[in-house]
């Protein structure tokens, strides 16, 4: 199993590319079920989840050729319908084909995704939604049997919460089903836009896109052609590199980002002192040498993003004064904390509440990540440890971030790939 060893940087300079969204690119993989071509997608990122999702296709009897620069699924060959459960338990956006499959040929069988090191994260509302778009779903032997014999029908759905991949997966049904759909208490984050501008640009009518309240006109069953398409860039990791800049107090450029799906956490680093020069696909954000501390509360787009809270709780570790964060997303996600206050970190934990006592020196040691943004929080506070800090289980960090020590190596920063 590979690790990161990490030697505490100075600061860091130059540029870092940011890669194309993971989780916009899932759904936008899935979505090539719809289609009667080959569907060609650039920017893909290079991470081990994309690899998953186009494994799970081609399991089912889908062509994927993975190219550098260009992707291109063809699903006129797909034949099977059942997701196994070796797949999803490895990825849960696996979800991901049962709206597009279930849609296009009657039937889907995927298995249940279960709980993760974050929280529960059921599918619940998922199935609601396909039911009432006239599906019959049974739950056997840990597996989603969901069948639509005359085809999915247009509804109202609303949401009883606002959920990404619930959107998503919806979305893809109401593509194909006959009439309307309106889906309200719909997600707006920019990876659901994408996907809806993407359908809306080919054949789909969507209404509403980038709202809380999408309406979704079906082909009634006519599979659609889709142009080629580039994915948008990645805010999470573009997100994650501002954090370096900020924790090590360095001048960092990010190229081919979009600045538009930054709003809150752009603000948030803002008020703990940072600064930044902004163009149509660049950000530099300028060091401050003061951390201020700061307030955090994570909800859904445009609010503060729960895939960036890690991140932020590792650099609140070193500002002024006494920060606190709180996570009203899934209700297991300071699996960081104890990590992070085995490396020097003062934090305390009541409930979905962290407490953390800023301005403590940390000290490099073996720490182990437990989830994809978990994994970066320790990294990020490796750069500013006192000596050496060993990153186990990155296995979670190779899942969303492409290149990760790759990229920091060429700004500056003393990391490196080992073998256990
Ligand atoms: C997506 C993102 C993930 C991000 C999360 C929240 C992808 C592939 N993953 O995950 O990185 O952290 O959004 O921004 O895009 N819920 C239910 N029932 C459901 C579905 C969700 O109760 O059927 C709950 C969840 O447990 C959670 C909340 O709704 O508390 C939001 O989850 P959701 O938006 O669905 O997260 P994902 O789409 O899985």
């Amino acid at each position: 199993m590979d690790y990161l060893q990490i030697k505490k940087a100075g600061s860091l300079h130059g540029e870092i590319k940011i890669s194309g969204a993971k989780n916009a690119s899932l759904p936008l993989i899935a979505m090539a079920i719809l289609a009667k071509n080959s569907v060609s997608i650039k920017n893909l990122p290079h991470v081990a989840d994309i690899n998953t999702l186009l494994k799970l296709l081609s399991n089912l009897g889908a062509k994927c050729n993975r190219g550098e620069e260009i992707t291109t699924i063809d699903t006129s060959s797909l034949s099977e319908t059942k997701a196994t459960y070796d797949i999803v338990r490895t990825m849960r956006a696996s979800i991901l084909v049962l709206g597009p499959i279930l849609a296009r040929f009657g039937h889907c069988e995927v298995s249940l995704p279960g709980g993760c090191a974050i929280g529960q994260r059921p599918v619940d509302l998922h199935l609601k939604a396909l039911e009432q778009m006239g599906a019959v779903i049974n739950i056997e032997a840990g597996y989603i049997h969901a069948i639509a014999p005359n085809g999915l029908k247009g509804c109202n759905i609303i949401f009883d919460k606002i959920t990404v991949t619930g959107t998503a997966n919806i979305v893809m049904a109401a593509a194909l089903a006959e009439g309307v759909t309106t889906i309200t208490n719909a997600a707006r984050e920019p990876e659901v836009v994408q996907l809806c501008e993407i359908l809306n640009a080919n054949g789909v009518k969507i209404d509403g896109i980038g709202t809380a309240i999408l309406t979704i006109h079906g082909t009634d069953g006519k599979l659609i052609h889709i142009d080629e398409f580039s994915v948008i860039p990645d805010r999470i990791e573009a997100g994650t590199y501002l954090c370096a800049a900020a924790i090590t107090r360095s001048e960092l450029t990010l190229t081919d980002v979009n600045a538009g799906h930054l709003g809150a956490v752009l603000s948030k680093l803002q008020e703990m002192g940072s600064k930044f020069t902004i163009t149509d696909n660049t950000i530099t954000i300028h060091p401050s040498e003061v951390i201020k501390a700061v307030k955090i509360v994570t909800q859904e787009y445009p609010a503060f993003p729960t895939d960036m809270q890690a991140q932020f709780l590792a650099l609140a570790t070193q500002a002024n004064g006494t920060s606190i964060i709180e996570e009203r997303l899934f209700e297991n996600r300071f699996m960081h904390v104890s990590e992070l206050q085995r490396m020097g970190a003062n934090i305390s934990l009541n409930g979905h509440v962290a407490t953390i006592n800023g301005g403590t020196k940390l000290s490099g040691t073996d720490v182990m990540a437990t989830d994809l943004r978990a994994s970066s929080a320790l990294v990020l506070a490796g750069l500013v440890a006192e000596g050496i800090t060993n990153v186990h289980r990155i296995y979670h960090l190779d899942r969303g971030y492409d290149s990760l020590e790759k990229k920091l190596q060429n700004v500056g920063a003393d990391i490196k790939r080992l073998k256990e």
